[in-house]
């Protein structure tokens, strides 16, 4: 999705620009641009394709200490060099970078147009643009503001005036926006990443907040101008984090890293006296605990998958009702919010609109809402009423893997506690609790496995089409499998409850069409075997994904074996091979792994 970057100091910003560009490839663009304010005046040049293209096209001379860069991610009109990111105000005046959707601007483009502005780009980001040029406001915050009321939406903005060559204003509603400090220099981006490598202190604005940003600091403000006071942050992120080491992909690295950042999670968090969790950001005492009568988790994607699955967990711990919504259809259907109701919100990057909305529509209706968020800092994390940080570390890789690990842990931990504060015995608490801790090695051990299930990917990579199944827990793990496939191999996969199959889909079953068969050993494995009979039937390869000992006869050509833990948590370790047969497919069809097409790692627009 669309990022920003912005210097001003006493450095060349065109280099410090497309470095910063450069971080921000990961979130998935089309085309990239950068304004500089030179000695000469202001230079602004775009490129489509990545920011090695970019640099290919910059002016010879490029110097100057401010400036601002963007990657676009094409929502209004195709990925253009004229639909790229600086855009101008007529008289070339003002330059401006853009993230988010402005609702309104076919409306202010026809109106503009009557004035007589050409326009120059099919984007609604011009609009803006012409509206700060044509504000008579004499102060370039004021312009900002001026035009801002105009427009209905969402908008992360940095804005450069030729005239005030010393100064970014920047100005946020619902789209990201973090001020770096530095010694006699600052940064502005969308994201920490962009940032990274220059400081690790940062200032997020708040929605309806601007500033303006100098060499020597940052003012912050409201529109009606009254001035707001910020307390600087420590990034987590580090700038080590952010490299390869050795793998070939982002995505490969990150299913590696599982066992590791997983006993980091899980660190301080397991409670052996008591055989629960503590989960004090929660901010929630026992007592509160108790008086919730239902879950409900909310998520976007994957993250709304492994809500799913999180769901399943509260109820076979906590035996409470749970389940799990799009935060995408949740927020727009008038949604019954209970008071008695704990909802959850679920976001790596803790930036999803679709999510973030969600959390407003819930606690504009009165309801809790927790954060289960990766991103620290992040605009979820800090509009949720509390939450469990996922410790996972960046994911730079646009589609999720170990952050969905974490999310299905930080659900266990949640289960267990919710489990704990209702009838969860001490027994079966202390067997969580060892279940969890046993987590990383288990991880690790299908880790192990990984050139089998190379093997198996190369064969499932020729499938144009492929059924991923699953019940009742394995439904979500199901899901998760067929989505990773679609996204990173391009291959259609579509996931099915294994007991539905024959109220339709069965249809489709043939030889040409494997299927992919989540088969735990638990009270279900008879009735899993049989859908698999159904299949066997119709002469539909099986690739199961299972437990030692669970007999297949002929039911499944291939095999993959997980440890077999405890079974409200085994959804979690059968995840991982289907992150690996995902990774291996695409590499066996050479895929852009790491940057999958039409895909960007922070959806910010709804
Ligand atoms: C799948 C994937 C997406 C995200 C979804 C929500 O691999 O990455 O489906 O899960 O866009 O994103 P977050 O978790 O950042 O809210």
């Amino acid at each position: 999705m669309c990022g920003i970057v912005g210097y001003v100091g006493s450095e060349q910003a065109a280099p410090i620009l497309l470095e910063g560009l450069t971080r921000l490839e990961y979130r998935g663009y089309d085309s990239a641009g950068i304004a500089v304010l030179t000695g000469s005046g202001p230079k602004v040049a775009h490129a489509v394709g990545r920011v090695r293209d970019l640099q290919a096209a910059l002016p010879k001379r490029l110097s100057g200490k401010v400036g601002i860069g963007h990657t676009r991610w094409a929502t209004h009109g195709p990925a253009t060099e004229a639909n790229a990111h600086p855009h101008r105000s007529a008289d070339g005046r003002i330059m401006l970078v853009h993230n988010g959707i402005i609702d309104n601007a076919t409306a202010l483009r026809s109106e503009l147009e009557a004035d007589g502005v050409q326009f120059t780009s099919d984007t609604d980001t011009e609009v803006l643009a012409h509206l700060i040029g044509r504000s008579e406001a004499p102060a370039l915050e004021d312009r900002v503001i001026k035009a801002l009321q105009r427009i209905t939406g969402t908008y992360a903005v940095a804005v450069l005036d030729a005239q005030l060559p010393d100064r970014i204003v920047v100005a946020r509603q619902g789209s990201p926006l973090i001020i770096g400090i530095g010694d006699r220099e600052m940064f502005v981006g969308s994201d920490a990443s962009a940032l990274v490598r220059h400081t690790s202190q940062v200032v997020h604005l708040d929605d309806g907040e601007l500033a303006i940003v100098t060499a020597g600091g940052y003012e912050t403000f409201t529109a009606d101008r009254a001035r707001t006071s910020k307390q600087p942050e420590e990034l987590t992120l580090r700038a080590d984090e952010l490299q390869l080491e050795g793998h070939d992909t982002f995505l490969h690295k990150e299913i590696h890293e599982q066992p590791t950042s997983l006993e980091r999670m899980l660190s301080g968090r397991l409670d052996d006296r008591f055989a629960t969790a503590r989960l004090d950001g929660l901010g929630i005492d026992a007592r509160e605990l108790r008086g919730f009568r239902r879950v409900k988790a909310i998520g976007c994607g994957s993250s709304f998958y492994i809500g799913q699955l999180g769901a399943s967990m509260i109820e076979d711990l906590a035996r409470i009702p749970a389940d799990a919504e799009a935060a995408s259809e949740f927020r727009y259907r008038n949604p019954i919010v209970e008071p008695d109701t704990l909802y959850v919100a679920v976001s790596q990057s803790g930036e999803t609109a679709d999510t973030l909305f969600a959390v407003r529509e819930i606690q504009r209706k009165g309801g809790r809402v927790v954060g289960l968020v990766n991103v620290v800092g992040s605009s979820i994390a800090r509009e949720c009423d509390g939450g469990i940080y996922l410790h996972a570390g960046p994911e730079v890789s646009v589609a999720s893997t170990k952050v969905l690990t974490h999310m299905g842990v930080g659900f266990a931990l949640l289960a267990l506690l919710l489990g704990r504060v209702h009838d969860l015995s001490y027994a079966d608490g202390a067997r969580i609790v060892a279940g969890l801790r046993a987590l990383p090695s288990q991880v690790q051990q299908v880790l192990d496995s990984e050139d089998e299930i190379a093997v198996v990917a190369k064969g499932l990579a020729q499938s144009p089409s492929s059924f991923f199944i699953g019940r009742v827990r394995g439904y979500a793990v199901a899901r998760e499998g067929a989505q990773k496939l679609k996204e990173i191999s391009y291959q259609h996969a579509e996931a099915y409850q294994a007991s539905e199959l024959k109220h339709g889909p069965l249809a489709l079953i043939s030889p040409q069409m494997p299927t992919v068969a989540i088969v735990p050993d638990d009270e279900l494995v008879e009735r899993n075997l049989g859908a698999l009979h159904e299949i066997a039937a119709r002469s539909g390869p099986v690739i199961a994904v299972t437990h030692p000992g669970v007999e297949f006869g002929d039911l499944a050509a291939e095999r993959i074996v997980v440890p077999h833990g405890e079974v409200e948590l085994d959804p979690i370790v059968l995840t991982i091979p289907l992150q690996l047969l995902a990774y291996h497919a695409a590499a066996a069809l050479g895929r852009d792994i790491d940057r999958p097409r039409n895909l960007a790692k922070s959806v910010t627009v709804e």
